[in-house]
């Protein structure tokens, strides 16, 4: 296989059956009626589950980012226990850039740690672009998985610029990202340079999940809410908005996702997102009057809700479902990733519940 994955000509061979662009999911993204409102869960593939904890004993993370057979297990896990409405791509948002050179691990109880973290133009230049060859275990375990899956669509992703910058910048995880902030305020140009390169990398990375098959794909700005709207908007809206405009022909749905974005809703949507997903700090009648009728919204349960007893789990799933019908289409979710101590039963009632309350109101 030679085609560019950057290019117009990303091989797109495999079909999406009406199974799946008429699947809850897709239908809620695309702000159409549903029977039921569809749910998954951010990190729903991972370390919640104990069949995922045993098949990954003794495998590092990027090696079995990197082993289709492995990525396509994990990612069926959470669909065959739980019943979710769509599986998420099992994989990282540094994936990519580790495909394009960078130096970097994920360490275990850290997350991803760069060993020379960008200071200079010589820094990006070195962070070269990416084709489909480069990231050939992403396409074959798509294609693998969209084989499998059948009418259960398949959520690609990938991390934004401004998320994997500060990765790239701070060379691990931040609570403050100040080496980050100090580089865009203090050198604007490197940091337009830095994020130009992101783009291209996270556009080529998503064009090959979606010509291998993905239904839909998110893109994780998790770390966005860190910034000021004003921020938001000089420093990393253009370059969001250059990753998803470049899909806008791909015919999938685009989910637009950070963590703490209260102030960024509307920045986000206007990034070019079909869906803009909430976290729980916002109820999702408030996030949909500062996102507009032109999105669907994606949320918004606190991943902390699934600790406490089920009494108030049940009411919390009722009132998302209820602040959500004030949305022209809502895909039930966490405000962020399942917390690791999560019981895996606690989300299987809670798909279930999702499922019975919408069904009754929605149909
Ligand atoms: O479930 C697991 O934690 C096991 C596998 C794993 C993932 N990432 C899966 C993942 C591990 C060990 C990591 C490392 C990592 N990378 C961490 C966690 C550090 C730790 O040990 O607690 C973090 C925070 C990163 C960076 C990262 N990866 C971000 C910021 C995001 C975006 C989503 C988010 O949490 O804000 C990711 C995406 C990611 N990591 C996905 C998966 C399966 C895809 C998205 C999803 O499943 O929802």
């Amino acid at each position: 296989m030679s085609t560019s994955a950057t290019g117009p000509a990303a091989r797109d061979d495999v079909p999406r059956p009406a199974g799946l662009t008429e699947s809850a999911f897709v239908r809620a993204c695309r702000r159409r009626p549903v029977p039921h409102t569809p749910v998954w869960f951010m990190r729903q593939a991972g370390r919640s589950l104990p069949e995922y904890r045993q098949i990954r004993a003794g495998v590092p993370m990027l090696e079995s980012c990197r082993r289709p057979d492995l990525v396509t297990e994990i990612t069926l896990q959470p669909v065959r226990r739980h019943g979710v409405d769509a599986a998420i791509f099992f994989s990282d948002i540094v994936v990519p850039v580790a495909a394009a050179g960078v130096d970097l691990d994920i360490v275990p109880g850290t997350g991803p740690v760069v060993a020379e973290p960008v200071r200079e133009l010589a820094d990006v230049e070195k962070i070269r672009p990416i084709t489909v060859e480069d990231v050939s275990y992403v396409d074959e375990a798509v294609r693998m998985l969209v084989a499998e899956l059948g009418d259960t669509p398949l959520i690609g992703f990938a991390g934004a610029p401004f998320t994997l910058a500060s990765y790239l910048v701070e060379g691990g995880p931040s609570r403050s990202h100040a080496k980050t902030k100090a580089m865009m305020y203090g050198a604007p140009e490197l940091w337009h340079a830095l994020c130009g390169r992101l783009v291209e990398i996270t556009t080529a990375f998503l064009r090959v999940q979606i010509a291998a098959g993905v239904s839909a794909v998110q893109l994780f700005d998790s770390w966005a809410g860190a910034l000021s709207e004003a921020d938001y908007r000089r420093y990393v809206l253009p370059h969001s908005a250059a990753v998803l405009g470049s899909l806008a022909d791909a015919g999938v749905p685009r989910i637009h996702f950070g963590v703490g974005t209260a102030e960024l809703l509307g920045a986000m949507g206007e990034a070019g997102a079909d869906v803009v997903g909430v976290d729980w700090r916002t109820p999702l009648d408030v996030a949909t009057k500062r996102i507009g009728p032109e999105r669907a919204v994606q949320g918004n349960l606190d991943p902390a809700v699934l600790f406490a007893p089920w009494p108030v789990i049940e009411t919390e799933v009722r009132r998302v479902l209820a602040e959500g019908r004030a949305a022209p289409g809502h895909v039930f979710n966490l405000g962020h990733g399942v917390p690791p101590e999560t019981d895996p039963e606690v989300l299987t009632r809670v798909v279930a519940l999702v499922h019975e309350v919408s069904a009754e109101s929605n149909g």
